[in-house]
């Protein structure tokens, strides 16, 4: 038996696409957001990256804005990262937040408030590894202290900033054998956000591996999602892999291994194959500005999201598939066909490596096919089924095209 998931993990399900922000006071150094601890900087010395933090390029409209147009659904921003620092007011916890330093401004409150006006669901990444309390928290008592600490930080993002989409938590696998009292933890987030997801990333050690069973989805951390056999689990669980567009989550000025459009297409491809949601992270700028170049590669990758409409977000895995990477959604009762690397025609003088091949066989169909068709090109492609398989002559793009991942109809 497979489990009925729970409404908000449908909900969470369908948003599929997600903006994952990284943005903190390492972002004014551009070498990502390990330095404090790779570079064994003093939490005084560091601290004082507080002093020159004024948030002037955080427009979060504008972000929110540019999120929806590139076809994201919902945005997990770092609203406190490892160097222990918090983009929310901590109410008195600590003076070691944004309204506190030059910024002088809840950059939580004015996310939220943004990504609301723009349609996007707001989830909060929060650290639960905190590198100035770590090197005090060998003992028990000191542990549980931060734990006090932690559990009341997120009690005020759970109180003061409206209902939000989740909680996505990273840092336990730092401390795998302690005693983190999840309990605890999730049980106030259910009290106070009952429709929140809670997630909590396993690391690159442990993609897929399913925790506390208040947790809602997996996590891929860097890693393709594996489709979850989720027979005889107790509870439903998504799944959503986050990534790099470069190596980098904190902005890394000296990192220039940008993935292409194509590939970003086709790792959100591999997501939706695997029914996973798809979590791309762009650091934000010393001062919270989307770089350019990140810009304008999402903004594209949304212009192909945007050629079939609702189908990245609402199709669903089915279970007949194509050869090597091709697979199909379901939407609505229809059938949808996923193609990588088609053909590409014209004349040898200008065409190289024209693509794979164009007889495709699809197997595992559970019904009749009338016709098969391109989502962006009219006619209809040549096809044969017996029983549940059909050979189809996936005919390959005019001069002039490249989808990158290509779509047909199966009607
Ligand atoms: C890792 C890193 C962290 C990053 C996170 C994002 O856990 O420690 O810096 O925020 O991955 O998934």
């Amino acid at each position: 038996m497979i489990p009925v998931p729970l409404p908000r993990i449908t909900q969470f399900e369908k948003l599929a696409y997600g903006l994952f922000l990284h943005w903190g006071l390492y972002s004014q150094l551009g070498v990502g957001e390990w330095t404090m601890f790779h570079h064994s900087i003093p939490s005084s010395e560091y601290a004082k990256l507080k002093d020159s933090f004024t948030a002037k390029d955080f427009d979060a409209r504008t972000l929110a804005r540019f999120a929806r147009e590139s076809g994201f659904r919902y945005i997990t921003l770092t609203t406190r990262h490892h160097d222990g620092f918090s983009l929310y007011d901590t109410r008195g916890l600590d003076d070691y937040d944004a309204p506190h330093s030059p910024a002088g401004r809840d950059l939580i409150a004015e996310f939220v408030d943004a990504c609301r006006a723009e349609g996007i669901v707001p989830f909060f990444y929060h650290t639960t590894l905190d590198w100035r309390w770590q090197s005090q928290c060998c003992s028990d008592a000191k542990f549980s202290e931060y734990l006090d600490y932690l559990n009341a930080s997120v009690e005020i993002l759970c109180t003061h900033y409206g209902k939000i989409g989740g909680l996505w938590f990273d840092g336990n696998w730092s401390r795998p054998g302690a005693n983190w009292q999840e309990n605890r933890l999730y049980s106030m987030i259910r009290r106070l956000q009952p429709k929140a997801m809670i997630i909590n990333n396993t690391g690159l050690s442990a993609r897929g591996e399913a925790g506390h069973p208040e947790l809602d989805s997996v996590t891929f951390e860097q890693g393709l999602p594996k489709p979850p056999d989720r027979e005889g689990w107790p509870k439903y669980l998504a799944g959503e892999m986050c990534e790099t567009i470069n190596r980098h989550w904190g902005t890394a000025l000296r990192d220039f291994n940008h993935k292409s459009v194509a590939q970003l297409i086709e790792n959100l491809c591999a997501c939706r194959k695997a029914g996973a949601n798809y979590l791309l992270n762009v650091g934000l700028s010393a001062q919270g500005g989307v770089p350019e170049l990140e810009s304008a590669i999402l903004k594209t990758v949304g212009q192909w999201i945007n050629l079939s409409g609702d189908l990245i977000y609402r199709g669903k895995p089915h279970i007949a598939r194509g050869p090597k990477r091709d697979f199909v959604l379901e939407m609505d009762g229809r059938l949808y066909y996923f193609a990588h690397d088609v053909r590409r025609r014209g004349n040898d003088h200008v065409v190289q490596d024209a693509g794979g091949e164009t007889l495709r066989t699809i197997y595992g169909l559970d019904r009749p096919i009338q016709s098969v068709q391109w989502l962006d090109e009219p006619g209809q492609l040549r096809f044969a089924q017996c029983e549940n398989f059909a050979a189809v002559e996936f005919l390959g793009y005019p001069y002039g095209r490249d989808l990158a991942v290509r779509i047909a109809e199966l009607i």
